[in-house]
């Protein structure tokens, strides 16, 4: 695939939910196309439907109606058809990452356990060679073998990122990955996403609703009430 192939489509993405007899556009009418090796952020108040537009992307989440179409290969078609739950859990484990703000660590495993505990689960083929060169490149290679708790916020984040690529994704998801850190460390591991994104072509895409680190990114979304604007 060259650089510029389009590697993610959306397509009047929609997703409505109901609480009692309310109904919520939490996601309404975006469409937008995301290229291999972007570094995209998404930018919002609070409930303007971020983290509902990342899962759908991310294949977590069904939409309501809309397209969704991955390296030219339609995930979600309009008419409420989409693929297996089989083929997805595929995808979801083949070509996406995910990172979120609560680090999710295993508390009573050191920090190699938790970067390969993936593998525990499965191993895409030829992934994982080099895992003391990805602790390397996250600059946590020296904290191997701690547990979390004996780490600061900042390198459990990179322990983090360092899972989601061991079984080398190609679109990395990160939802306010920052959120529980402070500013000099927010700063670092965008500094790392931007990098992974330039030096070995993973497509990235942020949440975020710090402007400053939003703006590192390549491309900007604003979302407002479930509505996407590319900031130009
Ligand atoms: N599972 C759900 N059920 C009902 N409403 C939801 C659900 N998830 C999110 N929402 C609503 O959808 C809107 C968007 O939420 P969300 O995507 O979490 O926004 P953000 O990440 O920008 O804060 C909000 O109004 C929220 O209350
Ligand atoms: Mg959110």
């Amino acid at each position: 695939m060259s650089r510029n192939a389009v590697s993610l489509e959306a397509k009047n993405l929609t997703k409505t939910y109901h609480r009692g007899s309310e109904e919520i556009a939490a996601v309404r009418d975006v469409s937008l196309s995301i290229n291999k090796g972007d570094f995209v952020s998404f930018i919002g108040p609070s409930g303007s439907g971020k983290t509902t537009l990342v899962h759908l992307l991310g294949c977590l989440d069904n939409p309501t109606s809309g397209e969704l179409v991955l390296g030219g290969r339609q995930i979600f078609s309009g008419n409420g058809k989409q693929l297996s739950e089989r083929t997805l859990t595929g995808i979801r484990r083949d070509v996406f990452g995910y990172i979120f703000q609560n680090f999710y660590l295993i508390p009573t495993l050191t920090v190699i356990e938790n970067v390969m505990l993936p593998f525990t689960f499965y191993r895409k083929p030829g992934a994982g060679k080099d895992v003391m060169g990805l602790l390397k490149l996250l600059g946590i290679d020296h904290r191997r073998d701690h547990l979390p708790g004996r780490i600061s916020g900042g390198e459990m984040q990179r322990v983090a990122i360092a899972r989601s690529l061991v079984n080398s994704p190609e679109i990395l998801f990160a939802d306010e990955p920052t959120g529980n850190l402070d500013t000099k460390r927010s700063a670092e591991i965008v500094q790392i996403l931007k990098d992974l994104s330039k030096d070995s072509g993973l497509t990235v895409i942020m949440v975020s609703h710090n402007l400053e680190l939003a703006s590192q990114a390549d491309r900007q979304f604003e979302m407002r009430d479930g509505g996407i604007s590319e900031r130009l």
